[in-house]
């Protein structure tokens, strides 16, 4: 009973509590002890991709956090690709399970209460393919930082504030090419530097962290995260932190980085004005569950899930001159409790009969453009009706 003598769904009485942490402890001491078995073999976690112009695969991933009050479904049958040389966009509001996604392929999510316990990553490191999911630390340690490597959102959390950054840059060479003199190592990090556009590089190796500028100690971060010229990029709200001139800097140098040395790029942000910069595809989430994706161009032009479409009216535009920004009303659902319905119906303003019905599945609008959403059902011709909801622009493409 919670206070004033009415009942609280949200209440979990001490006992309650104690019989769910046990029973955690049971399903992940279980997971890590397979997890930390010694001499896995290949067999386990070398796989093929179903594509092999992709570099990634997430195919029906689910992450989950066994919490005291519950588990919370951070990442919930999640399925998108990420073909090699290109770049696609993660968009969806906070807490959507954006960053827990990366982090299950990186393997980074927080252990033992995250675990990945359904569904396939598969990554083409470029001689072997792994399902990440049961790849052994040992693995995936090579992997990291290598094949793949991540640009966190905040760079100083990133850098260590007592080593200069001529070190820490060193440190990362060296590591990878364990072959070269100390002179060497130096030359190349003072080349990398260079190479993300920092001018005073000699002066900038034996600097502190915190004698740098946002912009700066973003750039980097993006000069450890690319050492090793890596097949994937995975960016993590790269530029949030930083003001809109340098980011659009920043979002510069990572495309052109990329095209260098031909990587692709997995690009988390909830700002979609970066995503219609730099993305050839977009992911959009909701939930911990993917709702609508295609190209760039259709999600842009042809907006089609009800949340997508007002993730567009959300966004200001210039020139337009509106009394209020749209905000999408109401709230997410409580992740531990997710419903058995459409996770967006109480707060779609398309709801139609069928909604109430189990979560609704997938539906193709173009070879490219997936929607999960009941308003397809019968007709997946008809996409464009959802456009003209939008205004004449999303319908025209059609
Ligand atoms: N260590 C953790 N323990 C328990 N729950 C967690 C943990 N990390 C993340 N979560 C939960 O997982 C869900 C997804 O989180 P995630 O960090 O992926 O969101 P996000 O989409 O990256 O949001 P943001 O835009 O704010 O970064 C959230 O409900 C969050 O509370
Ligand atoms: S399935 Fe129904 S409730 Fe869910 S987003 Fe589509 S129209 Fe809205
Ligand atoms: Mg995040």
């Amino acid at each position: 009973m919670g206070l004033f003598g009415k009942k609280n769904e949200n209440y979990i009485s001490s006992k309650e509590t104690k019989r769910i942490s046990k029973e955690n402890r049971r399903i992940t001491g279980e997971i890590e002890k397979k997890r930390n078995r010694k001499n896995i073999p290949e067999s386990e976690y070398i796989t093929t991709m179903k594509n092999p112009d992709n570099v990634v695969e997430f195919d029906n991933v689910h992450t989950y956090f066994f919490t005291d009050i519950g588990t919370v479904k951070a990442v919930d049958g999640v399925s998108f690709e990420v073909p090699q040389g290109k770049t696609v966009g993660i968009v969806g509001e906070s807490g959507c399970g954006k960053s827990v996604t990366s982090l299950s392929l990186m393997q980074l999510v927080q252990r033992p209460q995250g675990q990945t316990v359904e569904g396939e990553i598969r990554f083409n490191s470029g001689d072997k393919v792994y399902n990440i999911v049961n790849t052994p630390i040992t693995e995936m340690q090579k992997l990291r930082g290598n094949a793949m490597s991540m640009i966190f959102q905040e760079p100083m959390t990133s850098l260590n504030p007592v080593f200069r950054i001529g070190e820490q840059v060193d440190e990362i060479v060296a590591l990878h090419n364990p072959t070269m003199s100390k002179e060497e190592v130096k030359a190349r990090t003072i080349e990398m530097l260079k190479l993300v556009g920092i001018a005073n590089s000699d002066g900038v190796y034996r600097m502190y962290p915190h004698e740098l500028s946002g912009g700066m100690r973003q750039r980097i971060c993006i000069a450890i995260g690319l050492a090793c010229n890596p097949r994937l990029i995975i960016a993590d709200e790269p530029t949030t932190a930083l003001d809109v001139t340098i980011q659009a800097q920043i979002l510069d140098l990572m495309r052109n980085l990329k095209d260098k040395i031909n990587s692709s790029i997995m690009l988390i942000t909830h700002d979609l004005g970066v995503i219609a910069e730099m993305a050839d595809y977009v992911v959009v989430m909701y939930a911990g569950r993917v709702v609508e994706k295609g190209t760039a161009r259709e999600i842009f032009k042809n907006p089609s899930h009800p949340y997508t479409i007002g993730l567009m009216r959300s966004k200001p535009v210039v020139g337009k001159q509106v009394d209020k920004l749209y905000s999408i009303p109401g709230k997410v659902p409580n992740p531990i409790n997710m419903p058995d319905y459409c996770y967006f119906k109480d707060r779609c303003e398309l709801c139609c009969e069928k909604c109430s019905g189990s979560y609704p599945g997938v539906i193709k609008l173009s070879p490219t453009h997936e929607v999960s959403c009941y308003r397809y059902a019968d007709r997946p011709e008809a996409g464009w009706l959802m456009g003209e909801h939008l205004g004449k622009e999303g319908a025209s493409e059609r």
